[in-house]
């Protein structure tokens, strides 16, 4: 079964993925597959390969504008791109990224900054952080805007982190993820991206608050569903490839020099390894 199972083939036919489809998925078992998208091309390739959520990350700092960070990233730049892919999509559900600066001042400016995103067609907002975030959530969410929350590696927060390492590795950064994490669902978050944390924690976060699904990015294989940057997975991306990250146009074991499948056969079976658990693969990109 699939949250698209029921229908058929093409994506306009399809009836638009809800949250309610996606939690009857996950209740089911099944996993979710979402990946970012910045644009309309991407959006159609995505959607016809069957990925069910779209991220309008605020990677496209990265992978986009050639920054070093997502901290440069606007308001009007994330609403821009959500538009783009908002144009294009017919049935998939459609996230966008709060950046840096847009949510951390107040709850309502937080608002006003949710509102331009869901004008611009997102269907939900994503911010990261626990701790003071929560209220915001909560305030989010009961003005009804869905909200997916970020926990873990939260790059908006890379300086004040130390880099991009893996967190919630000793006793007490996981017992303040887990506290984290349970506030967020107690606040209303519907969805949660697990971002570098190990498989093991993921795993009794998601277990423990079925009503949020969680998204793991370098999380294992214990969330409701997974989520990686589009340029990454397509091998697209210069430099060292983390470890959680795998390159779908190659056919797993071939060297580098094989010829590569195309963008949506990759996409297509990125889809498929979420759906029937071989990727990710703990022993490989697990922590
Ligand atoms: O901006 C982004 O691409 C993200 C994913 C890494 C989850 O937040």
């Amino acid at each position: 079964m699939s949250v698209h199972s029921l229908d058929t083939s093409t994506p306009a036919a399809r009836p638009s993925v809800s949250l309610p489809r996606l939690r009857e998925a996950a209740a089911r078992g099944e996993k979710l597959t979402m990946l970012t998208c910045y644009d309309a091309t991407f959006t159609r390739v995505l959607e016809d390969a069957g990925v069910e959520i779209l991220l309008v990350g605020d990677s496209l700092g990265n992978v986009i504008q050639g920054q070093t960070s997502t901290l440069p990233v606007t308001l009007e730049h994330m609403a821009y791109h959500t538009a783009c892919v908002a144009r294009a999509r017919r049935s998939a559900w459609l996230v966008a990224d709060m950046p840096f600066g847009s949510y951390e001042s107040s709850p309502a400016h937080a608002l006003d900054s949710a509102v331009a995103l869901m004008r611009a067609g997102a269907q939900m907002v994503k911010l990261e952080g626990g701790g003071v975030t929560v209220e915001t959530v909560r305030f989010l969410t009961e003005r009804g805007i869905p909200v997916c929350a970020h926990l873990g590696l939260t790059p908006q927060r890379v300086h004040a982190l130390g880099g991009f390492r893996i967190q919630g590795r000793d006793d007490a950064a996981a017992a303040i993820l887990r506290a984290d994490a349970a506030a967020l669902a107690e606040a209303g978050a519907a969805m949660l991206v697990l971002e570098l944390v190990p498989s093991t924690l993921a795993r009794q976060i998601t277990e423990a608050h079925p009503q949020m699904m969680t998204i793991g990015i370098g999380a294992g294989a214990g969330t409701t569903g997974q989520v990686l940057v589009l340029h990454d997975m397509l091998g697209l991306t210069s430099g060292k490839r983390p470890r959680f990250v795998r390159d779908f146009t190659r056919e797993p074991g071939s060297d580098a020099g094989a010829s590569g499948l195309s963008v949506a056969q990759a996409v297509q079976r990125y889809v498929a390894d979420v759906k029937a658990l071989r990727f990710p693969d703990e022993a490989v990109h697990g922590y």
